[in-house]
């Protein structure tokens, strides 16, 4: 890899840009540098060189380290909670507040909020949509996929739709299919109800002045190493009502202090304050 690790690296990738991976988990992260070096036909000191003067590169560089995979409807099991135990509760609220931290391309904000239209929810909520990724954010805000890729999510929610007794919704409510273009785009009574922004969990303070109802943040901890999910779930805490949720992805896990401090439901977390695990 040239003369300067990849630890060297992320460290002067922090000292020169507004990105800290350092605390990333090291396999995923060192994986992903090894390809940026083989797809560049670069190494090490070249890759630092590039970083420390090409800003636009750099934007390159984060769109190729982060891991942007996502879906609608993901994990249908847990949406089948929310749904019918976690959303119907927050009806007495006068308002909602939802974040999405690490929203990647937005199926999983837009899922929600199909959701909550099906629960007459949406006019009383308030939804922030963050990723650390500026590439994902623009295709977040435009809301349109590759119709053929996704078609099968059609089926996905068909189910969930039976399965949650509302046989009678349609796909088409909330997307405009166009076969000529091959895309599915949310409809803009949907599409328009999100607050999109760049946001980095791991340098940036918590910009939101108000608490949430909700904090999805699914398959993002799993890049992390065990100390930043740690400093990053505490300000999932601080940010959550008594009573509040987050939702996790399938192969993440509170650790430590934290899984005293919420009730576990598959991958949804429910803010407590008694300390539940000790006492049982
Ligand atoms: C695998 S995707 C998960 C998308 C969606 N939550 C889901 O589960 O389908 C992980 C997302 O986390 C974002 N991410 C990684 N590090 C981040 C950070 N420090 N701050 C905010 N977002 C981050 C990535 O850019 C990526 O879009």
């Amino acid at each position: 890899m040239g003369d300067i690790t990849f630890k060297k690296y992320l460290e002067e990738l922090k000292k020169h840009t507004p990105y800290n991976f350092c605390d990333y988990s090291d396999n995923s992260i060192q994986r992903r540098i090894e390809k940026i070096l083989k797809d560049h036909d670069m190494d090490m000191n070249q890759l630092l060189l590039k970083t420390k003067t090409d800003d636009d590169f750099v934007e390159k560089l984060v769109d190729d380290i982060t891991v942007n995979t996502t879906e609608l409807f993901r994990n249908p099991e847990t949406w089948e909670y929310l749904y019918t135990k976690v959303f119907p509760s927050l009806r007495k609220k006068k308002s909602i507040n939802i974040w999405h931290a690490g929203c990647s391309t937005g199926q999983e904000v837009y899922s929600n909020l199909i959701l909550f239209n099906e629960l007459g929810l949406l006019d009383h909520t308030n939804v922030v949509a963050t990723d650390i990724n500026q590439k994902v954010i623009r295709g977040a805000k435009k809301g349109e996929y590759d119709l053929n890729f996704n078609n099968r999510y059609i089926e996905v929610f068909d189910s969930l739709m039976n399965k949650l007794g509302n046989k009678s919704s349609d796909f088409g409510k909330y997307f405009e299919m166009n076969n000529a273009k091959d895309t599915m785009k949310v409809k803009d009574f949907i599409v328009k109800k999100p607050k999109f922004r760049r946001h980095d969990l791991v340098e940036e303070e918590i910009p939101f002045y108000q608490k949430f109802d909700v904090i999805f943040c699914r398959n993002v901890l799993i890049y992390f190493n065990p100390e930043l999910q740690l400093k990053i779930v505490r300000k999932f805490y601080d940010k959550l009502y008594d009573g509040g949720v987050l939702v996790l992805g399938t192969h993440e896990a509170l650790h430590g202090f934290f899984k005293t401090k919420f009730i576990k439901h598959g991958m949804v977390y429910t803010k407590s304050n008694t300390f539940h695990f000790k006492y049982k």
